[in-house]
């Protein structure tokens, strides 16, 4: 017997703004549940005709139940909307915090775990994501990432592929472009994408950005992104690791998020560096030691280019010292002191 219930909630405000392109979001109230949740809003007119598309990407959500996924509470249907009710997630999106400065490393290694234990789940249940990025990583309370935004994804065939269309022109997987066709490995691709996103953050990104028009001819040449151009302390184990994950050939990745998150996992992060950015284009970076005073690199505007430096600070006071070993440099251009600092960061290590 089929029973025909209604639903109702109250919008309270838009979320997500800028952040999403296919929907639109809430913080709504829920008077039956009597509390906050999120709703997802999606226009019927996007699906056409398909009518049995509707409820797709909230399946696939809730076919992918995990920890590292975004919940889904239930899903219903206007006259003219789906509604896809979830928990809100106060804490936002990677995406949101990558716009302030790069994740710290140690960071960057826990979100990548999270979000690759996620796609591993989504592929055991027979789906391929194919829109990981910072915008669709948001936070728990207890800060664990979760993948969120099935809108784009897919069942896997009995060949093991998957029909691709309509990727966010920056993300899309080499093997798409004319092929139309993804698989698992479309995914490492991206979570490969997003963690270069992560470790150099989105003014870096951004500022080697080819032109949209020549997006798509970079990416099946393997130019972009630039997999020789990191922030001078990302270690090189794991500059390998994102370029094997970044292999413009499926067959060169990683050939399951389970097989990058284990090569991952076995990095050992000797200085935990932290970045933000100074005025007038400069970074300072930091490294917590414990026992020890933090050791602090600095690239600072000066008018005419960049100083360069090293010190130890304790409790709030730093010990500079413009000696050869502080690594001291002046007037360097912003891409002679990222040269400089690569063997200032490797010098440290030694
Ligand atoms: N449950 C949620 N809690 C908090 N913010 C959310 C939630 N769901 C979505 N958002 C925000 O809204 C944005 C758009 O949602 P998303 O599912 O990615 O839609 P789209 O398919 O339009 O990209 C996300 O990038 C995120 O910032
Ligand atoms: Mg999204």
């Amino acid at each position: 017997m089929q029973v025909v219930a209604s639903i109702q909630y109250d919008r309270y405000r838009q979320i997500g703004v800028g952040q999403g392109m296919n929907s639109t979001v809430y913080i709504a109230d829920d008077p039956q549940l009597g509390g906050m949740m999120a709703v997802k809003e999606i226009e019927k007119d996007r699906f056409g005709n398909d009518v049995a598309a509707y409820f797709a990407e909230a399946k696939a959500m809730f076919r992918s139940s995990h920890p590292n996924i975004v919940e889904i509470r239930y899903a219903c249907q206007t006259a003219s909307e789906i509604c896809l009710a979830m928990p809100y997630y106060e804490k936002g999106s990677l995406a949101d915090r990558i716009k302030v400065r790069p994740l710290q490393l140690s960071e960057v290694m826990r979100v990548a775990q999270g979000v690759l234990t996620g796609l591993a789940r989504i592929h055991a249940a027979g789906f391929v994501h194919l829109d990981v990025k910072p915008a669709n990583i948001l936070f728990s309370d207890t800060e664990v990432p979760m993948v969120a935004d099935f809108g784009q994804a897919r069942v896997i065939l009995p060949t093991g592929l998957v029909k691709v269309s309509d990727v966010d022109c920056w993300m899309i997987p080499p093997e798409t472009i004319g092929s139309a066709t993804g698989s698992v490995m479309s995914d490492v691709y991206q979570a490969g994408l997003l963690l270069y996103s992560a470790l150099n953050g989105d003014d870096f990104c951004k500022a080697r950005r080819p032109a949209k028009t020549d997006v798509r001819d970079r990416i099946s040449k393997g130019k972009y992104p630039d997999r020789k151009q990191f922030l001078p302390h990302v270690p090189r184990r794991l500059r390998t690791i994102l370029r094997k994950a970044l292999e413009v050939l499926p067959i060169h990745r990683y050939q399951s998020a389970t097989e990058m998150a284990d090569a991952l996992s076995r990095v050992q992060l000797e200085l935990d560096w932290r970045m933000e950015p100074l005025p007038g284009g400069g970074r300072r970076w930091t490294s917590s030691r414990p026992g020890c005073a933090d050791l602090v690199v600095e690239q600072v505007a000066n008018g005419s280019g960049f100083d360069v430096c090293t010190y130890t600070e304790k409790q709030g006071e730093p010990r500079r010292s413009k000696d050869k070993k502080s690594n001291w440099r002046s007037g360097l251009s912003d891409r002679d002191a990222l040269a400089h600092l690569k063997t200032v960061f490797e010098g440290l290590l030694a």
